[in-house]
């Protein structure tokens, strides 16, 4: 694959919520980053004018909001989303079939009412890449294996007609022996060798991530912390 390809296949979160900070990053990564990724932290920071300023600048957005609420909130709230143009958002696979598929009507409404053309993809986070077996375990009481609960909710979320999944990219594999190569999984916990893991868990390097068939991968504090976040972009892009 090409270079520009795996450029396209790499999204930079952005969070941060300094106005120095949010310029800094943007202007050294313009020309450099696909995708970028606005958090909460940024969201309810800088609310939609990031979304708008970092469209201005020709990147493309995943608004990583996480939702997880009742069926009919997140059914308006996707809608609501879809309006600012954003290329992908997220849901809590968390939050059960109903709420998923609440979620792809308010995408589809959305797009109808608005009429955007370009389908912003609608995926689900599967388990957080901080969260361990133990977490699942001791915390959330959940006494399955982690992997097998990765692989139910991601088949739940395929159920619901949603586009993927946000998951490790240790469960890529199984995520696409159960759900098909067609249906995407975007993989958060990208450490490059040799950099500190900080709260992930669950992580990899970029290269083994798209070696194992990883759609997305989503980098954050490794490109960000960088001096030069654009240069730090490309040397794992040359990387990979
Ligand atoms: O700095 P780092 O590379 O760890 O950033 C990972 C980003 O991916 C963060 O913005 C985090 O919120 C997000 N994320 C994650 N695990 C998930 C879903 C999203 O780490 N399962």
């Amino acid at each position: 694959m090409s270079l520009s390809n795996y450029r396209d296949q790499i999204i930079v979160a952005l969070d941060v919520q300094k106005d120095e900070d949010f310029i800094r990053l943007t202007e050294s990564l313009k020309g450099h980053a696909t995708y970028v990724k606005i958090g909460m932290e940024l969201f309810y920071t800088k609310g939609p004018d990031a979304i708008k300023v970092l469209k201005e600048m020709g990147f493309k957005v995943f608004l990583d909001l996480k939702l997880h609420d009742i069926p009919n909130t997140v059914l308006k709230s996707v809608k609501t989303l879809v309006k600012l143009g954003v290329d992908i958002i997220n849901v809590h696979a968390g939050g059960g079939l109903e709420m998923m598929k609440a979620a792809k009507v308010g995408r589809d409404q959305g797009m109808e009412e608005y009429g955007i053309t370009q389908k912003p993809l609608l995926i689900a986070v599967t388990q957080l890449t901080s969260t361990n077996q133990n977490i699942l375990e001791q915390d959330l009481l959940i006494k399955q294996e982690i992997s097998e609960v990765v692989k139910s909710y991601a088949m739940k979320a395929k159920e619901a007609g949603l586009d993927g999944v946000v998951s490790s990219a240790l469960d890529v594999e199984l995520i696409k022996e159960a759900c098909g190569k067609e249906f995407i999984t975007v993989t958060p916990g990208i450490r490059p060798k040799g950099s500190s893991t900080d709260d992930q868990k669950r992580v990899m390097t970029p290269t083994e991530a798209i070696n194992i068939g990883s759609d997305y991968l989503v980098i954050g504090r490794a490109i960000t912390n960088s001096d030069n976040p654009g240069g730090a972009l490309e040397k794992i892009i040359e990387e990979i």
